[in-house]
């Protein structure tokens, strides 16, 4: 009773007929790499993927440019793992060497990768815009029922949250980030806009599928129409 289904959250992707916000995404894109990549992943989105959001490739070489990607081999002289720059036909790398450092970083609970999930987790999108917005104090009454339920050091309530306490912190502030096209960065207008940015990311194809599953029906109901009509036509004048 004190878990809540998540928020109702609309976006241009939604329904059959659903396009992506490109402008949406890029600010949702902006607010990942801003906060979200602190901590958490983004393993099967390369840069270049990028493009698809309105960047052109000149834009991405600069935004693959601003991240360190950890080599395979250490420096020979000091032992120390190297980098790089990232390019274009680079996945995201990860924020963290490996899980133990991640960990370490965390309180212990593992900031799970965020490619794929507005798919995986139960709600999608719209759980990922309620845990963004659903931080508050816990209700007095859930600690009278469940004393054991008060949150622990280091963790957050958060209601959406299946077990209610959350080792995220709230992440987003108001004017946490500043959007180049005028947007007010609210919480509630970045949680809407990086939801929408991990819809893309899960499913960067989501339009093609959209405009096919319309050109099937399209067919089907023509084709229905068409063998309807022959029936009639070679059944005529029978008894
Ligand atoms: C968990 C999203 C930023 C650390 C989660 C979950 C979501 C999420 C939806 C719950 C996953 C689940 O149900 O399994 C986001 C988004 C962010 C963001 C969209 C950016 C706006 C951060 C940052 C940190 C962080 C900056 C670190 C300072 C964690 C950790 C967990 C988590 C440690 C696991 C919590 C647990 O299992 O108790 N994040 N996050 N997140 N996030 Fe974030």
């Amino acid at each position: 009773e004190f878990h809540l289904q998540p928020k109702a959250l609309h976006l241009a992707s939604d329904g059959p007929f659903g396009k992506f916000d490109r402008r949406q995404l890029q600010r949702g894109f902006q607010v990942f790499k801003e906060v979200c990549s602190a901590c958490h992943s983004l393993r099967l989105v390369a840069f270049r993927d990028l493009q698809a959001l309105g960047y052109t490739e000149a834009e991405v070489k600069a935004i693959a440019d601003q991240w360190a990607i950890q080599q395979p081999a250490v420096d020979p002289e000091t032992g120390e793992a190297t980098t790089r720059k990232s390019i274009a036909a680079d996945r995201f790398p990860l924020p963290f060497p490996n899980e133990v450092a991640a960990r370490a970083a965390n309180g212990n609970a593992l900031p799970p990768d965020q490619s794929l999930m507005t798919k995986t987790h139960h709600g999608g999108a719209a759980y990922v815009y309620s845990i963004l917005t659903g931080y508050q104090d816990q209700p007095p009454e859930l600690l009278k029922k469940f004393p054991d339920a008060k949150t622990g050091t280091g963790l957050h309530y958060n209601p959406y949250f299946a077990n209610l306490n959350l080792a995220m912190a709230p992440p987003l502030n108001d004017g946490q980030v500043t959007y180049s096209d005028g947007t007010a960065a609210t919480v509630d207008q970045m949680a809407q806009d990086v939801s929408a940015f991990l819809v893309w990311t899960a499913e960067p194809k989501l339009e093609n599928r959209h405009s096919a599953g319309i050109a099937t029906v399209a067919f089907l109901i023509v084709f229905s129409v068409l063998t309807f009509l022959s029936y009639r036509n070679i059944w005529a004048g029978r008894p």
